[in-house]
């Protein structure tokens, strides 16, 4: 697969087969994420590997009821659907994913939150590459200011959580969504 490849055609992966994946395939996708970019190359990450389903589920069940008070005024299209898959049975926010990913910023560095996303953008397409689909979930951040459910992730002393991300081998591949026009303007 090359490059632009890769990048076209990743997708947000919610189903996944009943198979975890092996250590060194997770470490291959942490270390291609180390290689992206930092704000003065200070690499302000880390990382929380979670494939206790325990903890997963306390972490979701936690989630679910404040995320659909907080769309109980949602109307139309996505986000109707959106309230009914959160409010069905047995759903969870990781989509019963069999590894998550914490990715976790330093809190002294003013860059942490995008250093981050481009290291999380790094770990989704290598592990597209290496055949293993993946999902940011924002769903986690409601838990963000709770130390209790916080305290799940094991988070090191002096960082602080950024985004948690899905991987699993994909059992289903949703099509590309459509990729809306941009607004462009060029200045010459
Ligand atoms: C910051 C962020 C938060 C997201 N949170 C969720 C989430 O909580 N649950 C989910 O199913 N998908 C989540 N997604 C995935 C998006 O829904 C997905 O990227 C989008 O629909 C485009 O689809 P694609 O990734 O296949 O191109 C999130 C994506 C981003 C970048």
């Amino acid at each position: 697969m090359d490059t632009l490849d890769a990048l076209m055609t990743r997708r947000s992966v919610r189903k996944f087969q009943d198979k975890q994946i092996p250590d060194e395939i997770l470490d291959k996708i942490i270390t291609v994420g180390r290689y992206a970019p930092s704000a003065l190359g200070l690499q302000p990450w880390g990382f929380v590997v979670v494939q206790n389903q325990d903890v997963l589920n306390r972490i979701s069940e936690y989630c679910i009821p404040i995320m659909i008070k907080g769309m109980e005024h949602a109307k139309g299209g996505m986000s109707e659907a959106f309230l009914s898959m959160i409010k069905s049975e047995g759903y969870s926010i990781y989509y019963h994913a069999p590894t998550v990913i914490m990715i976790c910023g330093s809190i002294s560095n003013r860059f942490k939150e995008i250093d981050c996303a481009l290291c999380a953008e790094n770990m989704m397409i290598a592990a597209h590459a290496l055949g293993i689909g993946s999902c940011w979930i924002g769903s986690t951040d409601v838990a963000f200011d709770n130390q209790e459910i916080m305290a799940e992730f094991e988070i090191s002393e002096g960082y602080g959580p950024v985004g948690t991300i899905i991987f699993g081998y994909p059992a289903d591949v949703p099509e590309t969504p459509e990729k809306k026009a941009p607004l462009v303007k060029w200045i010459r």
